[in-house]
């Protein structure tokens, strides 16, 4: 295979620029076949007055190209500017955030030797949605939103990607013993996809624990895969005990484009000095050539790279005196990765991705049988000052002839009937309403319970249909209830 693939490169801000330039210098001297237009993104386009940092005409290249391999940006501070990754991430449906986080002892320092793990993030869902909602004086909320088909494509992206890189194990991370709906969902489609994946072993943490042992024992895992902000934050742990943050490379998949970039950020401190490591960029382009079918200039540039840290040719960020023995600057460092091209690493193990990958292709989400929803109450959410006994007494009158309030909770805790006297309330309160005897219960029925609550001046906030699905309830019991 000789033709060239295009692909969208930007220099980004900062070490930025010098770190682009020494990892396409590396690329471009293994013979990566590759078709390279350029586009400007970050603190520039920001200052012209581009809220979100990357011009509109950028993203006709992106389009074109479908692949993505960016420098560090500078992110302005203070208002009016959006992140520029989350702008992409979004844009072009990257819901895979995919980190290598990878021990190099004894050549660069750590605290876990035989640590090789990758996290496979979802990238769009969870509770950065940024849904949020201020329900009274005193609370505010936050939405978490996990569907099937995001659920789905997440897990099936996780476990082909360890087929295709030879990875034994997936393990999944999620609280559903607290979230059993939302974190439910995700534990029983991993469970369920799973089953398409018998070669590969499988298991479920909950999320406190499981992170817990990432920092521990990263040794016991292989691929991770979690819903996002548990995936943000077990990134970062797991990056960080590798010892080696600076030489991490990432990638954002979606189903028709590729991001890929280092972990770190653009490094204002040392920008122009001619001392910033590129092997975080660099490792990111190696996933790019992987994940274009270039496993072949991926092998030899990875096994270059590796070779390189091992001779103890070192950057400032990881040169540790007695155990490195040379240290370079960028254009140094990358002198020594491209003479080491065609090399391979004696201590670390070598690489080899296959050269005929064509990328993972995930098959179409699978076909959901529509389940019976039926409409059986609403939660209302009200502010009120006074006790839960009090707010059942002025509710009461305004009961209609189909429905009855069932329960009163605060902070979802169930405190009217029967609460406990020591529970907290605020001035935020939940009365769930479902239909008598247990009978469904009709839309006009709710909006006249709405304009009786509204006559006797309840100062309501929301209100929530509550539905069984093939007579499955579709929300949760309170606490205590
Ligand atoms: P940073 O990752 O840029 O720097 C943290 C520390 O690590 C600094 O001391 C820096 O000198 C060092 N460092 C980072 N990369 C290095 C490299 N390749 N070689 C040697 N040393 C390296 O994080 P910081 O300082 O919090 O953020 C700086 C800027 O980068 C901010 O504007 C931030 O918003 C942005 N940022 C951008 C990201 C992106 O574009 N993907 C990701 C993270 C931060
Ligand atoms: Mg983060």
């Amino acid at each position: 295979m000789s033709h060239k693939t295009p692909i969208t490169i930007a220099r980004g801000d900062g070490i930025g620029p010098s770190i682009m330039d020494a990892t396409l210098k590396i690329l471009d001297a293994a013979g990566a076949r590759l078709e390279i237009e350029e586009i400007e993104i970050g603190k520039a386009v920001y200052e012209r007055g581009v809220p979100s940092g990357i011009e509109d005409s950028s993203w006709d290249s992106l389009r074109r190209t479908k692949i993505f391999l960016k420098a560090p940006i500078t992110t302005p501070q203070g208002g009016g500017f959006k992140s520029l990754n989350v702008t992409v991430r979004k844009t072009l449906g990257l819901f895979a955030n995919v980190r290598p986080c990878v021990a190099y002892h004894p050549f660069v320092e750590t605290n876990h030797e035989n640590m090789n793990m990758v996290i496979v993030r979802e990238n769009e869902e969870d509770l950065y949605g940024g849904i949020e909602y201020r329900q009274s004086q005193q609370v505010m909320a936050s939405l978490k939103l996990i569907s099937r088909p995001g659920t789905e494509r997440i897990v099936r992206y996780a476990f082909e990607y360890a087929r295709a890189n030879g990875r034994k194990k997936v393990t999944c991370m999620t609280k559903d013993n607290i979230m059993k709906m939302a974190d439910g969902l995700f534990h029983k489609v991993f469970d369920e996809i799973g089953e398409e994946y018998k070669d590969i072993e499988q298991d479920h943490m909950i999320i406190d624990i499981g992170t817990a042992k990432v920092a521990a024992h990263p040794d016991m895992f292989d691929v991770i895969v979690l819903p996002n902000l548990y995936g943000d934050i077990v990134s970062d742990v797991a990056a960080e005990v590798t010892g080696s943050v600076g030489l991490g490379g990432s990638s954002n998949i979606g189903l028709d484009f590729g991001m890929f970039e280092a972990v770190h950020g653009s490094a204002p401190d040392i920008a122009g000095k001619g001392i910033a490591n590129p092997s975080g960029l660099l490792l990111g382009a190696v996933m790019m050539l992987v994940h274009i079918g270039q496993g072949d200039i991926a092998t030899k540039i990875h096994n270059a790279w590796k070779k390189t840290i091992e001779d103890g040719v070192h950057t400032g960020d990881i040169f540790r005196e007695g155990q490195s023995i040379k240290r370079v600057g960028t254009d140094e460092f990358t002198e020594a990765v491209i003479a080491n091209l065609g090399k391979s690493p004696e201590r670390l193990i070598a690489e080899n991705y296959a050269s005929d990958f064509e990328g993972i292709i995930l098959p179409p989400l699978k076909k959901i049988t529509p389940e019976a929803k039926e409409r059986v109450g609403v939660d209302i959410g009200l502010n009120f000052d006074g006790s839960a006994d009090e707010l059942a007494t002025k509710i009461t009158p305004c009961l209609t002839d189909h429905m009855e309030l069932s329960i009163i909770s605060n902070r979802g805790v169930k405190v009217w009937p029967d609460g406990a006297a020591e529970t907290f309330c605020t001035d935020n309160w939940r009365l769930r309403f479902l239909g008598k005897d247990n009978q469904p219960v009709k839309t006009s029925e709710v909006v006249a319970l709405l304009a009786n609550l509204n006559g006797a001046d309840m100062n309501f906030t929301n209100a929530l249909m509550l539905h069984t699905f093939d007579g499955v309830d579709g929300y949760t019991k309170a606490q205590g209830e």
